[in-house]
């Protein structure tokens, strides 16, 4: 359809489905970008060996038919009313399919840390793949898993007819089309990044090719309709279009408006990232910083990715018997007298910015007979900023320069962890109105751009300012000290770490 204007599109709804790692959510967007239904519907992870992380795809698909039901339920006209569907989803996944579609094994997700050793092989093989494929090889992303498999499972590996994303696996089912949009490609460390193709170097030294991975396209692109079958079971009509999408960071990005040069956001969701985006794609190997493709035309960012985000403070909550995290919360803030002088290194789930160590291990420093509940909780809560003000040195010294960062995910409702983030940071930070939208709207912004294909400023708009969070500068002062026995805590215990995990054993 050609460019239109606002106005033609009166009476359209999009849907966007963010495949998380703790929940598929799903919103349902009217034409004024309005959210007219949502729905969450919970997934597990299962984790059968130390390091290893996995999903049955099964289980997202029927997530997925999960959300459906409840958006249909909850608003019957606007969901007929669905023109187009975008499609949001953790990154790095593996889902490895047979001839006949059916998954070979469950997918291994991005907080997987099994496939270390097939680092070092990929990067002997490509010794410039931080330039090449955006990013230094770690264990989450998908090319070391596959030569993991290959050495480890070899004939799931000889079997492997399509090796695709997570939520390019809905896609297919959705579909029937193999594709997948340039963002979440990046997450494979298989693409040339700056030329936004596959790459035959880095598809070699994996042993895959091109006919089992799926078609690129950018995020922004329709990848097909809705199968007639599901459309009629789903009660919507012929020919609803779906987008290709983008990874979580990606869609993210684009619901926040962070879509033009030096834009730039903190997220704090399960895992947390600090992004910002580039007109060009600026690796630098070693940082730890992820240079990949944005899920719109000519566009890139750089981002600093932690696999500990707000997690660790749902962490600390059960740990303690909490339930309720917001009065734990609460009283954290009632007891602060200032900086802990109790360290947490919050690697939980090992570390990829700036470390790119999965065996990396939570740890508190400090601990004394005095030490009550709130004192940990305070530590947590200090030790993921820490852990963003190192996303924040990386992402500077590859030459990003993030401004006004926003802050989104479920860890920025808590106004008081946002006053110590700021301070840690030493930045202003940008709390938006619906800020919570996430990558789902994102999506469904996609969704209506693959439809209507009208201009980007007029769909991917940042929501208003609600309020900014200045630092306190005597608390980023007193910070500042706190950083560097972070920095040392993690310098003395790196080698410690290495002795703890046996993955393949
Ligand atoms: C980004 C990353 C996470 C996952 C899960 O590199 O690993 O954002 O996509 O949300």
């Amino acid at each position: 359809m050609p460019a239109a204007s606002m106005k033609q599109q009166q009476g359209f709804c999009f849907a966007g489905f963010d495949l998380g790692t703790s929940a598929l959510k799903a919103v349902l967007v009217d034409d004024a970008q309005g959210i007219v239904a949502q729905s969450e519907v919970t997934l597990s992870v299962s984790r059968p060996r130390d390091l290893w992380s996995e999903q049955d795809p099964q289980i997202w698909w029927t997530a997925l038919e999960t959300a459906v039901a409840e958006l249909r339920a909850k608003n019957r006209k606007a969901w007929t009313q669905i023109r187009g569907v975008g499609l949001s989803g953790q990154m790095h996944g593996a889902v490895l399919l047979d001839a006949e579609n059916v998954p070979l094994r469950p997918a291994i997700l991005w907080n997987d840390g099994r496939a270390f050793a097939e680092c070092r092989e990929l990067t002997q093989a490509v010794p410039d793949i931080g330039s090449l494929a955006g990013v230094d090889a770690m264990p989450g992303f998908l090319a070391p898993k596959l030569i993991w498999l290959g050495h480890h499972e070899p004939d799931v590996f000889a079997k492997m007819t399509r090796v695709m994303l997570p939520k390019d696996y809905l896609r297919l089912r959705m579909t029937g089309e193999f594709s997948t949009d340039m963002s979440d490609a990046a997450g494979t460390l298989l693409l040339d990044v700056s030329h936004r193709s596959w790459s035959a170097r880095l598809l070699e030294a994996v042993k895959v090719t091109q006919a089992q991975l799926p078609k690129l396209l950018e995020g922004s692109a329709p990848s097909g309709s809705l199968a007639p079958s599901l459309a009629n079971a789903w009660g919507l009509s012929d020919g609803v279009v779906v987008a290709a999408g983008g990874g979580d960071a990606a869609c993210g990005a684009i619901g926040i408006g962070a879509v033009e040069e030096g834009q730039a956001f903190v997220s704090l969701g399960t895992s947390a990232q600090y992004v910002v985006v580039r007109d060009a794609h600026r690796p630098l190997s070693g940082t730890g910083i992820h240079a990949f493709c944005h899920a719109l035309p000519s566009r890139w960012f750089q981002m600093a990715a932690l696999l500990n985000g707000a997690s660790a403070a749902g962490w600390i909550a059960r740990a303690l018997g909490r339930g309720d995290i917001d009065a734990l919360m609460n009283e954290t803030e009632a007891g602060f007298r200032g900086p802990s002088n109790l360290i947490f290194l919050p690697y939980l789930q090992g570390e990829r910015t700036p470390h790119n160590d999965p065996k990396a291990k939570g740890v508190f420093f400090g601990l004394h007979p005095g030490i009550t509940a709130t004192d940990l909780v305070q530590a947590v809560l200090e030790g993921v900023a820490f852990s963003v003000a190192d996303a924040q040195a990386a992402l500077l010294a590859a030459g990003a320069d993030p401004e006004l960062p926003s802050v989104i995910g479920g860890g920025a409702r808590n106004r008081f962890w946002m006053k110590l983030l700021a301070s840690v940071l030493g930045k202003p930070l940008a709390l938006r109105r619906e800020g919570e939208k996430g990558p789902a709207f994102g999506a469904a912004r996609l969704a209506r751009l693959a439809v209507t294909g009208e201009a980007l400023s007029e769909v991917c708009a940042a929501p208003p300012i609600a309020s900014i969070i200045e630092p306190e500068p005597e608390l980023t002062c007193a910070y500042a000290d706190r950083l560097s026995r972070y920095r040392s805590l993690y310098k003395a215990l790196k080698s410690e770490f290495q002795q703890g995990s046996n993955p393949a054993s």
